[in-house]
């Protein structure tokens, strides 16, 4: 394809220490991904790395059109391992990838982890395209060069950052995504909007077949740019972007990883919500339209889980500072404020308030 002959593709430019790269997105993304390498000047050896569902959906049609070798790794959270990322390794080294490799991470964000953190690794590091194929890959973990792999001690334990040469979202893959997850990647996108902007609380906006989801998309994607651009080591303002996700993380935990991390992070927004509203930080307002919202998507507002438990679990969340707790809280929509000083109380009781009768 010419350059002139491609789609129309909105570029969203990121600014990152080590070199800025684009994030195309549109309709055609993927179709057009061999006419971006060579804009890019990526010109060595293609290798599209993707999951064992993935692979007949979108990743053997770009293999072939790329002329690229395909590698694809087991589906499932299960497998963001390093046994898994030492069988790529192997299956590049057969391949006899050298440094000017050009690996193409195509998937969701366990593939994005995992194929960023062996793009990272393999021979000091090769080029990486993120291809990220979920919603939740598209507006959070495609973006900001956070990639790695689990442990049993723990989730994404062992990493780096990894940016890419570029990103290409193609909202069309969207919709072979199974119902759940793409509830779960609008969780992230209704928490941009609380951050950031008022217009992605729409319910109405959340309709993958609507060609207008581009916009809301477009969106989500420049909140997280801002943010990363903003703080690209996690050292200050980017812990916003962590709003819900003290909630959410114990749930996960207590849960015992049963409930997903959108599942959890759409009751999580609501129970930082009502933490707002509690600690008087906001109008009673907010938490009400928060749950309409989240539970319009389809997302849980309510969860059995013990409150004392799962303030236990937040407790030993990583991300804990001292022996305070960080909750990220809202003084109304795009005014969020990070706070150490909730007390415990103000937590119990709002878990109290969130159990289902
Ligand atoms: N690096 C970061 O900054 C960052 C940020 C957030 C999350 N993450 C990581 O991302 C991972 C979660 O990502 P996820 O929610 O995309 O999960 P995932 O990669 O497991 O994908 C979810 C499921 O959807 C399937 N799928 C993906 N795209 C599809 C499509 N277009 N059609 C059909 N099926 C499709 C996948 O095969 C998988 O079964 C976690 O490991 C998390 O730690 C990383
Ligand atoms: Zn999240």
């Amino acid at each position: 394809m010419t350059i002139s002959a491609m789609p129309a593709l909105e570029r969203v430019e990121v600014r990152a220490p080590d070199g800025s790269y684009p994030i195309y997105i549109g309709a055609g993304a993927l179709k057009t991904l061999g006419t971006l390498l060579q804009l890019h000047n990526l010109r060595g050896r293609p290798i599209v790395v993707t999951n064992q569902t993935l692979a007949p959906l979108y990743g053997e049609p770009l293999a072939a059109a790329l002329d690229a070798a395909l590698i694809s790794i087991p589906d499932g959270e299960q497998f963001k391992t390093l046994e898994t990322v030492r069988m790529v390794y192997d299956q590049l080294l057969a391949l006899g990838v050298d440094r000017r490799g050009v690996l193409i991470a195509l998937g969701g964000g366990v593939v994005g982890d995992l194929a960023g953190f062996v793009a990272a690794t393999y021979l000091r590091g090769i080029a990486l395209v993120q291809a990220p194929t979920s919603l939740l890959a598209m507006v959070d973990a495609s973006i900001g060069g956070k990639v790695g792999v689990d442990l049993p001690q723990g989730k994404n334990l062992i990493g780096a950052f990894k940016q890419p040469a570029f990103v290409a979202v193609d909202p069309t893959s969207l919709l072979t995504l199974p119902d759940i997850e793409w509830r779960c990647g609008a969780a992230e996108i209704v928490k941009a909007g609380l951050l950031r902007d008022e217009s992605l609380l729409d319910a109405a906006h959340y309709r993958r077949e609507n060609a207008a989801f581009i916009e809301i998309l477009r969106r989500a994607i420049q909140i997280k740019v801002d943010y990363v651009q903003r703080d690209p080591y996690e050292q200050g303002i980017r812990a916003e972007l962590n709003l819900g996700h003290t909630f959410a993380h114990a749930v996960e935990r207590v849960s015992g990883y049963t409930w997903r991390h959108g599942e959890a992070v759409g009751f999580g927004l609501v129970a930082a919500a009502h933490l707002s509203y509690a600690v008087g930080a906001c109008s009673a307002e907010l938490p009400e339209r928060v749950e309409r919202l989240i539970a319009a998507i389809g997302l849980p507002t309510r969860c059995n889980f013990e409150p004392s438990e799962m303030c236990a679990a937040m407790s030993t969340d990583k991300k804990r500072r001292g022996h305070t707790l960080r909750f990220i809280l809202l003084r109304g929509v795009a005014q969020p404020e990070i706070r150490d000083d909730v007390p415990a109380q103000a937590v119990l009781e709002v878990l109290s308030s969130l159990r289902n009768p």
